[in-house]
């Protein structure tokens, strides 16, 4: 299955760490690939593609200025469209529903207003608790649901640097001067 991220209406001047903070929950909890739309804003794809060529796994970032023509390409392509809003219905009614689907996945997440005709034409419009929050936190529960955790314990191939997780203390493989570390 593959699951693509579509992130709507990036504003390149408020919105750089935000975005780049839900390509990077796309990447680490199992997502495939992020398509931003709204401003352009290399920044944010090169910082993406910088991060995988660092840290391993193939995942792939793209930018296209509207989303319609990304939601006409994925919906052709046969993804099942699912729209995080605060709107929508509880995950934990639809995620068995979800899981069982072995049909890729287009997730769609706002940013500012998003327009009406998205929640017309994801086949799923979906919240997390219904109460206000973020584009970064729906989107991590969204996609621990959907690989029911098992994503916490994925590998990333081809990495340059890991994380070596150990109860105190940072330790890398390879080992890193401190003042390596702190450039990063
Ligand atoms: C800060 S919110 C802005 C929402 C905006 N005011 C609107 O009209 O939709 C940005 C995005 O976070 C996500 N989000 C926020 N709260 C959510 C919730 N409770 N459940 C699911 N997604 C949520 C949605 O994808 C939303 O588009």
């Amino acid at each position: 299955m593959e699951v693509v991220v579509l992130r709507l209406s990036h504003r390149a001047a408020r919105d750089k760490r935000i975005t780049t903070h839900v390509a990077l929950v796309a990447r680490a909890f199992g997502a495939d690939k992020i398509v931003i739309t709204g401003d352009p804003d290399s920044r944010i794809i090169e910082g993406i593609n910088e991060v995988t060529s660092r840290w391993g796994g193939d995942f792939r970032s793209e930018y296209h200025a509207t989303y319609r023509s990304v939601l006409k390409e994925y919906k052709d392509k046969g993804f099942e469209v699912i729209h995080l809003t605060m709107y929508g219905i509880p995950i934990q009614d639809v995620a068995g529903k979800l899981r069982a689907s072995k049909r890729d996945k287009l997730i769609i997440v706002g940013g500012e207003k998003v327009p009406g005709e998205v929640f017309e034409i994801a086949d799923y419009n979906i919240a997390v608790t219904n109460q206000p929050h973020s584009e970064v936190s729906s989107l991590a529960i969204l996609l621990d649901r959907l690989f029911n955790g098992e994503e916490l314990g994925r590998t990333f191939p081809n990495a340059e640097i890991k994380v070596i997780p150990q109860e105190r203390g940072k330790k890398f493989m390879p080992p890193m001067s401190f003042s390596y570390q702190k450039k990063r």
